[in-house]
Order: C-alpha cells, then structure tokens, then sequence
C-alpha cells in the first residue's frame, strides 16, 4: 500500500504541525509583530491528528516528523508522539525545534518514542542570536546538551547561512558539532510569505560554503538516517557529517516524499505552493475512514512537481512558521 503522485513520487514522509505559535522571532521566519495566530478550536486535537496519521500509515506513510511553529509549546507534546510512534506502520518519528524549552521536555520526549531532533540554530554569539531571535542563546545551548544526555541520536542542527549575518560562522559551527557529536545542516533561504524579501537579500549559494570548507577539510561523500533533502558529505577525520539544503542552487522537488499537515487540518503539498486540501471539515463531519482514505488519495493527485523559489520569488506562499520548513 502507499501513496504515488502524480509524478510518480512515493509519498511516505509527512510532516505535522502542531501549531504555528513560535517562542521564538527569527526575522526571516515571522514577520515583526506578527500576532495573527489561529484561534485553538480550529486546531486538530490529538485525537483528530491520531486518527489521521493512522490513516496515512495504512496508506504507506513510515516517516513523521513533528513540527510547528514550535512544537514543544503546545501542551503534552510526549502524550501525542506516545500515540503516534505506536501506530502501525510509523518507523521513524521525529521531532523539529527551536530548543528554547527542550531542556525540560527533552528526557519525556526520548521516552515517548521520538527518536531523532532536528534543531534550528543559525548562530553561536549570543548577541547575534538575540538580533535574530530575539531570544536566548543560553537556553539552546543547555537544550541541546539536554538532548545528548538524554540519548538523541543523531541531534542535527539546521543553520539557515545568510549572507551579512552569520556566513563567517559557517567554521566555528564546523568546530562546535565535531566537539558535541551534532549533525550539521546548511539550509538556503528561501521566500516565503512576507519574509520573502529578506531571504532574497541574504541568499548565499551553498556551493560557496562547500568550497570553502574544501581548502580546510576532507570531505567524501557520507549518509546519515533521515528522510529529508540533505545531501551529506563526512569530514575525514572526524564522525561529523554536513548535510546541505539547497533548495534554490540544486533543488531535489525529483525526489520529494512528503507533504505537510498544518495545525488547523489543511494538507499542504508543497513547501513552496499553495496547493492544499482541507482534512478538518470532513473529520468534523463524522466521514469514515475509508472516505477519510479516499480524500487523502484525492489530495496526494494534487501535489505540484516543484516548487518556483527561483521564477517567482515573489509569489506569496504562506509563511514558514504555518508548516515548519
Ligand atoms: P530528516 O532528513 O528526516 O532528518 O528531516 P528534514 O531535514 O527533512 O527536516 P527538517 O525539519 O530539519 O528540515 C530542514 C529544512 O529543510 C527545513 O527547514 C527546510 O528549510 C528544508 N526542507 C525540508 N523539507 C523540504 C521540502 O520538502 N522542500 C524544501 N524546499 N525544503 C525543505
Ligand atoms: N528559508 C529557509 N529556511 C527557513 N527556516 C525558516 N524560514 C526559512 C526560510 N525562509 C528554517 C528554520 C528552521 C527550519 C524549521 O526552517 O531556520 O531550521
Ligand atoms: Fe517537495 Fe515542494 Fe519541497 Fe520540492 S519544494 S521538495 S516538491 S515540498
């Protein structure tokens, strides 16, 4: 059983988000004093979500990976990774965050099923980090210690490199995973929402970072577990692995397998287009499984093959904090 779209893609990775409230402002993510959050009963609750995924995971889905906004502050975030890593056919869930309250939630979380994070983290100076997020380093810092402790394995850190604001990190971030045992991630901004601008902006091409990484480092090509875009090279030398994201110079929409589900039950089949297919109407009108089934077969035939950063970086998509990357 699984889920093929129409360009012959096999859809087994969705991603869920449990809501769009971040703790966290990153300028090119949220834009300034952005409060136009959903109201909670619009959100799915964990049993709609549950029945959901369950859905999917008959229908081929093994991946999922929790996202937001920020996941951990929705409330009781282990109970629904509990239920979720005990549907059958889940092999692989996962969990996207800021880190800003993980110290606290990490030992529940690993208790709960969820097996690998993902961290957002663009910056090691503090103050850097407060211009960008307006929050504090400090607390990532012991969040992602908390994750080791814990036994994550593999933590990977996602830094966006953005041109004039933290390119001449890219070295020190190299220094500070091989130290903690961190996967390291470059990702390339990409337009969206009302940030859109402000990705373009700070657009740094990957490929330079890779270079330059190549006059100081071994690299050859490398694997690591996960279902994402990264393509990963390891340093010789050293266990690290660096994955690279780059959806803008080398986009890998051939070999996507995913598509996201927002908090208010809406489908999402693109990271960079609009289509979608709204899931809650029906779940609140009491549909059966098997036509919950149907409807989502119907939505996968609707996933575009790519998404158009580069031919329109203006065309408005919504938002990154709705969907979670
Ligand atoms: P694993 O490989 O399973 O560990 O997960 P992942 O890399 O897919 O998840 P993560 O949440 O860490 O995503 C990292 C970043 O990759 C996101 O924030 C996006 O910037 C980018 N990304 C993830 N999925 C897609 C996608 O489908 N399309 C595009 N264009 N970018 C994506
Ligand atoms: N382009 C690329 N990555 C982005 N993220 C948020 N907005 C953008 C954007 N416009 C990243 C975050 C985090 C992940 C969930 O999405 O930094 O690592
Ligand atoms: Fe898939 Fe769209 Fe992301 Fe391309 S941009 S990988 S088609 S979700």
């Amino acid at each position: 059983m699984s889920l093929i779209d129409p360009f012959g893609r096999s859809i087994d990775y969705i991603r869920l988000s449990v809501t769009d409230r971040c703790d966290l402002r990153c300028f090119y993510c949220m834009p300034k004093g952005f409060k136009g959050f959903e109201e909670p009963e619009h959100w799915l609750t964990f049993d709609e979500i549950e029945r959901v995924i369950r859905i999917f995971g008959a229908l081929g889905t093994r991946r999922v990976r929790i996202t937001g906004g920020e996941p951990l502050v929705r409330k009781n975030i282990p109970e629904l990774a509990t239920r979720l890593s005990a549907l059958p056919g889940i092999e692989d869930l996962s969990l996207s965050s800021n880190a800003v309250q993980l110290d606290r939630h990490a030992e529940s979380l690993y208790a709960s099923g969820v097996s690998r994070l993902n961290i957002s983290l663009d910056t090691l100076n503090a103050k850097r980090f407060k211009e960008i997020t307006g929050g504090k380093l400090e607390k990532v810092i012991d969040g992602l210690m908390a994750a080791k402790a814990a036994g994550f394995s593999p933590v990977k850190i996602n830094m966006v490199v953005m041109k004039g604001i933290n390119e001449d990190e890219v070295e020190a971030m190299v220094d500070f995973c091989i130290e903690h045992d961190f996967t390291l991630r470059f990702i390339e901004t990409m337009p969206m929402g009302a940030t859109g601008k402000d990705a373009v902006d700070h657009y740094v091409n990957l490929q330079t970072v890779r270079a330059k990484l190549e006059e100081r480092f071994e690299m050859v090509p490398g694997v690591m577990p996960g279902g994402g875009p990264a393509r990963y090279l390891r340093v010789v030398g050293t266990d690290l692995r660096i994955g690279f994201i780059t959806p803008i110079s080398q986009h890998f929409c051939e070999t996507c397998n995913r598509v996201r589900l927002s908090v208010d039950g809406t489908l999402y089949l693109c990271l960079g287009q609009n289509d979608k297919f709204e899931l809650r109407p029906l779940l609140r009108d009491g549909i059966s499984d098997d036509g919950l089934e149907e409807a989502i077969r119907h939505a996968i035939t609707l996933k575009p093959e790519r998404h158009e950063f580069n031919e329109k970086p203006s065309q408005v998509v919504r938002f990154m904090s709705m969907t979670g990357g």
